[in-house]
């Protein structure tokens, strides 16, 4: 019985959301590519899109999502971009960290350290990564290339820590 359960939650595709945060993009003055193109590549890897939505650069609407795509939708994962930077509405990762139940943080620091070596302004993204209940959070930054760069480098380490995190594996893999 308990092994059987364990069989339907592995086969069950990890669900994920997608949040842009851009004034200009919730003014509707601006197109969002950068979400699409987030989506589009978690779908490519084998996630159920559950929800993209753009929200304009404020911290307690960007909580209250988050809030709700934790406990209520569930989702195994929420990608945000943009607000990542030194202006002073980017409070992303405020928001995310004010939400978290524990922080993961090798994620955001893996990107920052492989971004860099694309270009040395990665280090002006502040972006976070957390755990809230059962959901990961990943803060990325905001530009279409950058999204791309980051969910390049993260997404095949980021199935071991979800399926962990939903309890359907439980050791690390010896290599
Ligand atoms: N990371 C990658 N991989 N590629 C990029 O082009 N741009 C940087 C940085 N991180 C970039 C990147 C720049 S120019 C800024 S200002 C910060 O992300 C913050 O972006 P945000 O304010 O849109 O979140």
């Amino acid at each position: 019985m308990h092994e059987h359960k364990e069989e339907i939650k592995e086969e069950r595709p990890f669900t994920a959301a997608v949040i842009t945060l851009s004034d200009k993009g919730a003014r509707g003055e601006r197109v969002d590519e950068s979400g699409p193109a987030a989506a589009q590549m978690l779908q490519d890897a084998g996630y159920e899109i559950l929800e993209t939505l753009i929200l304009p650069d404020e911290p307690e609407l960007l909580k209250t999502e988050l809030i709700r795509l934790a406990d209520e939708v569930q989702a195994d994962l929420v990608v945000t971009s943009g607000g990542t930077g030194f202006s002073l509405r980017d409070q992303t990762p405020e928001a995310t960290l004010a939400v978290a139940d524990r922080n993961a943080p090798g994620i955001a620091e893996y990107i920052r350290m492989r971004s860099m070596q694309l270009t040395n302004r990665a280090m002006l993204s502040r972006g976070a990564s957390v755990i809230r209940k059962g959901t990961l959070i990943v803060n990325l930054p905001g530009s279409p290339k950058a999204v791309r760069e980051s969910l390049e480098f993260i997404l095949d380490s980021l199935d071991h820590g979800l399926k962990i995190l939903r309890g359907s594996a439980s050791e690390c893999a010896r290599q």
